[in-house]
């Protein structure tokens, strides 16, 4: 089990969260420019240092889902992408934006409804979610993808997940999985993709999960 720690950042108009065992350090925004993160700074994060508008996104480039705001008059709320897409990353995880559901994620990772990193290299100890756990255990994929699946649609759905027990993730919705190399590579409905790592067609499942054993636990 994950802790599930939570950091609330107050401001005048606007909050920040930060789910702690969702965060894997991409550094989006200890990156971005501006007073609004500021490793080694006590609070890190202070949202009265900006404007609201961003507060948004900067926030909103979380990768993890581990950011997430709240307005104090409730009046802005996080809408999905136009799109929903998956890419699949260089020796990481999956990162997914739109309009997701998935399904298990508790309520204290309100983030995950638009964005996430899900484990595909099997070791992850919070999974679905990436931990890096990855990075110890040598993973290894580029990122290519070599099928090309359906043609793509214009209609928004909602993405729905299923981490399925000791077996892929069930994916449907309307969806776009691009390369690492950021080349939209597959358009479809109705996929399912590996996340025990052992797929030799990643980053779909090809049953391999069936031999290597992978315990989703
Ligand atoms: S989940 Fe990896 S091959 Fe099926």
């Amino acid at each position: 089990m994950s802790r599930e720690k939570v950091y609330i950042y107050p401001g005048e108009e606007i909050n920040v969260s930060w789910n702690q065992a969702l965060c894997i350090h991409i550094g989006e925004c200890g990156r971005s420019q501006g007073d609004l993160f500021i490793g080694g700074r006590q609070p890190w994060c202070q949202p009265d240092l900006t404007g609201v508008e961003n507060v948004i996104d900067v926030v909103e480039r979380c990768p993890s889902g581990a950011l997430t705001y709240e307005a104090v008059d409730g009046a802005i709320v996080e809408t999905a992408a136009d799109e929903n897409t998956i890419v699949v990353s260089y020796n990481g995880p999956l990162f997914v934006r739109g309009d997701l559901e998935i399904q298990g994620a508790s309520d204290a990772k309100p983030g995950v409804r638009f964005r996430a990193a899900l484990c595909r290299c099997g070791q992850s100890k919070n999974k679905p979610f990436c931990d890096n756990s990855h990075i110890e255990a040598g993973f290894e994929d580029s990122g290519a993808v070599g099928e090309k699946g359906k043609e793509a649609s214009n209609e928004i759905t909602q993405l729905k997940i299923n981490p399925s027990q000791n077996g892929p993730y069930l994916v449907s919705g309307n969806l776009t999985i691009k390369a690492s190399s950021g080349r939209a590579a597959w358009h479809g409905q109705r996929v399912a993709l590996c996340r025990c790592g052992g797929s030799s067609n990643k980053p779909f499942c090809d049953g391999s999960h069936k031999v290597n054993g992978f315990q989703s636990g």
